[in-house]
């Protein structure tokens, strides 16, 4: 088994070289053309080893052949689809922009394949595989790890050219979660890495909608010295749109500014209620106590109690007694 998974590896990195040779050659104009228009710098697209996956469709599979790779490697590894019926094989990736997703150490796991064009679906990701699971890795992590000699905080947006903009803009610590909400996984391992992270997605409903997902699967992680913060976008930019508009100077004010965890989770109970109202304050304060008891023990968790108290008017071991009997009795 450990044999065949140093053979996957391998083959990725065939797959990923084989890309970048043939975004430079000839076929690659239309590719290069895209990426241009996207402003990629040459330099991002090196560092991102960015590449282009033919039209054909069987392109890779003739190169890889050629190589003496089996094609049930290829199928399994998630480079060719295997039609269900007839059982032929064909380049899952085909006439879009690859970018390689690595690990940490920067083994290359899987590919994102943008189309050039409006065609759908924009993104084609590499399926699950013996080492591609959608909901662990995070794309640029590896990036932001070789660009910074000390990483204090990362920054979770959402997609691929996101990443790569910012970081064409010198904000070198960005990582995407690959089109899935930001998983308990997820978190864990950046919070091995670093002490903060910064959501920013995008300024939509799908990105306000992801930032509420977050905000629930961040909570039972916030043990005492993390910070977890929130940047909200204006409506219809993204990280790669707003600071191509702004400028690096901008976005990194942006970060300074972002929401600590206790605003934002405050701001969202409150949203849409009139707090003058008896009901409403109760709904809020239910919300937020909902909230708080996912925290873990700790400094802020009573913070949290306190601030919600002095908000509320409620006296804090009233909600102390709401917690321990929710503890005795959960809902
Ligand atoms: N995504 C995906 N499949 C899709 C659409 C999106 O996997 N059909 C993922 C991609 O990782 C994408 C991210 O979700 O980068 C965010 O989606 P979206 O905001 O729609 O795309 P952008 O990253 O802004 O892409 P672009 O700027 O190239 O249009
Ligand atoms: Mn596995
Ligand atoms: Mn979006
Ligand atoms: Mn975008
Ligand atoms: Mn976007």
């Amino acid at each position: 088994r450990e044999k065949k998974r140093k053979e996957g590896v391998n083959l990725l990195e065939m797959s990923a070289s084989f890309f970048r040779e043939r975004l430079k050659m000839p076929e690659g104009q239309g590719a290069r053309e895209y990426l241009e228009r996207r402003g990629l710098s040459l330099e991002v697209q090196r560092t991102f080893g960015i590449g282009y996956a033919p039209g054909q469709w069987d392109a890779l599979k003739q190169h890889l052949g050629g190589q003496g790779v089996a094609e049930g490697l290829q199928v399994e590894y998630g480079l060719l689809v295997q039609h269900e019926d007839s059982g032929r094989t064909y380049d899952r990736f085909r006439d879009r922009v690859v970018f390689p997703i690595r690990d940490i150490r920067g083994r290359t796991l899987g590919f994102g394949g943008r189309v050039l064009g409006d065609a759908k679906p924009k993104y084609l990701n590499s399926p699950e595989t013996p080492v591609f699971h959608k909901g662990r890795e995070l794309y640029g992590l590896y990036e932001a790890r070789q660009a910074n000699h000390r990483l204090e905080r990362l920054l979770i947006v959402e997609g691929y050219m996101d990443v790569v903009a910012l970081a064409q803009f010198g904000i070198v610590n960005a990582v995407a979660t690959l089109g899935t909400a930001t998983t308990e996984d997820h978190l864990q391992r950046l919070f091995r890495l670093v002490g903060e992270v910064v959501f920013c997605f995008d300024g939509d409903k799908a990105g306000r909608q992801a930032a509420a997902r977050a905000l629930e699967t961040v909570l039972p992680q916030m043990i005492d010295g993390r910070q977890a913060r929130f940047l909200f976008l204006p409506e219809g930019e993204d990280p790669d749109t707003l600071v191509r508009k702004e400028g690096a100077k901008a976005f990194e004010d942006r970060i300074t500014c972002a929401s600590p965890l206790s605003e934002f989770l405050f701001d969202q109970a409150a949203q849409g209620r009139d707090l003058a109202r008896v009901e409403d304050r109760e709904r809020y304060a239910s919300q937020v106590l909902a909230a708080i008891e996912r925290l873990p023990q700790g400094v802020l968790k009573s913070l949290m109690l306190t601030e919600l108290s002095r908000r509320t008017g409620v006296d804090e071991s009233r909600f102390e007694a709401l917690m321990a009997s929710h503890q005795r009795q959960p809902e």
